[in-house]
């Protein structure tokens, strides 16, 4: 979940460390840090509490020339945020120097060794177990790699983590293990960077490596070699990544949530531009190497996430059962791992991430690897661990997300989940006819445009939720393909705004909610005019009669529901199984204008991170 940025070449290190982890900060934001090595040898070390303006402001002026450092933003697992427990983190010598993200599960039976070996800590935390292992396995007159290697092999768990020593002054060693998030080597000329993630890189170069489980680099301004942890010499090549780092600015907009929001209509074009084709009707998707054969084969899909991701994956599972006829369940990506799934070669799981990172989701994936399933993921993050775990992948193409709770990447996953229950339709000989796939299809080259229309209702969603601003609790009620939404537009607000909410199935709510009901907590309803719009309407009446308040999600013209409701959101009228794109947008509007309202940090919410690298 912690953000690291590493550097060793020719320009000052402090400035370009500040720069990588402002571009970073959104993984993690509760403490930062910063290592560098002066000129004249001397490790400068430097941490706050807070964020990473805290550290900044701190440094300002009395920081030595350098042009080595490694710098961390940081999501507390282990000790809680300070400046001691803050990264990077030292041997007892002060020569080692270690950022880390993950979690050493077995740091104290680690710690304990160490400090009857004579090592003495500092911090809470498990990290600094690490720079005294690599101390210890210095002592040898072993490299600083290899050090980190066999420190490696002493522990548990799941790392990402960037080294130094000042005995090996040109030179910054990065490894990673399992999925604590990634670690990404950038080319540049005369110098060399290393980052948990690609935005911290592209403004210095497109030229990235990645590492995979079990990977360490050994990094100078010059070169770079590659090797395994147990020590084994490894070939590995730059590539060359195509992300506009442009996209990551946040423009006249006040938060990068809003700017995320209004880019829907564009995220969506991106989404299915060149992918669906119109005449004649046909889906491509380009990164997906699988024969038709084998997508023949699949009698089962399992469709895996968490958070949003889970909620885009709940609407997926709808369109791979209703449009690619396949049997489909969907599951939280941290249950399934862990309630030994039973798989094989004829089951397709798809996992469903913006960041491609998330440790519950490789972790399903690897468990789908073992037991040989195919896989599938759709993915924001180009180069991400899951994309490389997936015999295919779709990517949702919709550029830098900043903001943590996640708003374009949601809609456009569902955009790549529809393509993929088409493709899937068309590959696998579904389709009765040209007609059969072009109604299909037609309807996506409308949501571009109807998603703009419902960004454009900012104002009165605004004035909806200052209305409402003051409630504490919310629920939220769909059916169908709407439900998912209810979920999102319910976590939406609970993330952003800190307010209690609920999304339910509005069958459910006379089974237990509905004892809530009062005029204290309002109903978000979707009530959209679909096979289901009776039962929604129904449910409303039941609230009605409980004193409750609704503001209602309706179709355009839908008058009767006007006549009854004194909240209304009118959505234009797409094909129904794409309405979720636009059900989900007022509600994006909605969690963000209360959060603005009641004062909250949107782009930054408490206790969250971007990227959760930890189980
Ligand atoms: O990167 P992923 O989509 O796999 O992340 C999954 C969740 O952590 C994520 O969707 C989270 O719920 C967001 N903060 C939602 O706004």
């Amino acid at each position: 979940m912690c953000g690291i940025i590493g550097y060793v070449g020719n320009r000052p290190a402090v400035p370009l460390l500040l720069e990588g982890l402002q571009r970073l900060q959104y993984r993690g934001y509760d403490s930062a840090g910063l290592a560098v090595l002066a000129e004249n040898g001397d490790l400068c070390v430097e941490k706050s509490v807070g964020k990473l303006a805290a550290l900044a402001s701190g440094l300002r002026g009395r920081w030595p020339t350098s042009r080595l450092g490694i710098g961390h933003t940081r999501w507390a697992t282990h000790g809680r945020p300070s400046d001691i427990n803050a990264h990077p983190h030292r041997d007892c010598q002060g020569r080692v120097v270690v950022i880390h993200n993950g979690i050493v599960e077995n740091y104290l039976a680690l710690k304990e060794r160490l400090v009857d070996q004579g090592h003495t800590f500092v911090s809470e935390t498990d990290t600094e177990v690490i720079p005294h292992l690599i101390e210890h396995y210095l002592q040898d007159g072993t490299s600083l790699e290899l050090a980190v290697g066999r420190a490696i092999g002493q522990m548990e768990g799941a790392h990402a983590m960037v080294v130094f020593s000042v005995g090996e002054p040109d030179k910054l060693v990065a490894a990673r293990v399992g999925n604590a998030g990634g670690v990404v080597v950038g080319y540049g000329q005369g110098e060399m960077f290393v980052a948990s993630d690609l935005p911290a890189l592209l403004p210095h170069t497109r030229q990235v490596a990645f590492l995979t489980d079990g990977e360490i680099a050994a990094v100078t301004s010059q070169s770079v070699s590659y090797l395994s942890v147990d020590g084994a010499v490894l070939a590995k090549e730059a590539q060359t990544v195509s992300y506009d780092p442009l996209s990551a600015a946040r423009g006249n907009y006040k938060h990068f949530m809003l700017k995320e929001i209004a880019e829907q209509p564009e995220a969506i074009l991106d989404s299915i531009r060149g992918r669906a084709r119109f005449e004649p009707p046909a889906v491509v998707l380009e990164d997906m190497a699988i024969p038709k054969r084998r997508l023949s084969q699949i009698r089962r899909v399992v469709l895996v996430g968490m958070g949003t991701s889970l909620h885009a994956a709940m609407v997926g599972r709808h369109y791979i059962e209703q449009i690619a006829r396949i049997p489909a369940v969907v599951d939280n990506a941290s249950e399934f791992r862990y309630r030994k799934p039973l798989l094989d070669a004829d089951t397709l799981v798809v996992s469903v991430g913006q960041s491609g990172e998330t440790v519950d989701s490789l972790a399903a994936m690897d468990e789908a690897r073992r037991q040989g399933a195919l896989q599938i993921t759709i993915c924001n993050v180009v180069g991400s661990q899951a994309t490389r775990i997936a015999d295919g992948v779709v990517y949702t193409r919709c550029g830098l997300e900043v903001g943590v709770a996640s708003t374009k990447t949601f809609t456009a996953a569902i955009a790549a989940l529809y393509l993929l229950a088409c493709y899937l339709a068309q590959e696998r000989g579904v389709i009765e006819d040209e007609e059969h796939l072009r109604s299909l299809i037609d309807p996506l080259a409308r949501m571009p445009s109807l998603v703009g229309q419902v960004t454009q209702g900012d104002e009165e969603y605004e004035r909806l939720a200052h209305r409402f601003s003051r409630y504490n609790n919310f629920l939220y009620l769909a059916r169908g393909v709407q439900f998912p939404i209810a979920m999102e537009g319910a976590l939406k607000l609970k993330e952003v705004s800190y307010i209690h909410a609920e999304g339910y199935p509005a069958g459910e709510m006379k089974h237990g909610p509905i004892a809530l009901i009062d005029e204290e907590m309002p109903v978000v309803a979707i009530a959209l005019r679909d096979e289901l719009y009776d039962k929604m309407t129904s449910n409303i009446e039941q609230v009605k009669a409980r004193e409750g308040t609704v503001i209602a999600i309706a179709s355009e013209g839908d008058k009767e529901l006007a006549k009854k409701l004194d909240h209304i959101i009118h959505l234009p009228q797409a094909s129904p199984l794409l309405m979720p794109i636009l059900a989900a947008i007022p509600l994006q509007f909605f969690a963000y204008h209360i959060a603005v309202r009641r004062g909250f940090d949107v782009d930054q919410p408490r206790n969250l991170a971007k990227t959760v690298t930890v189980e």
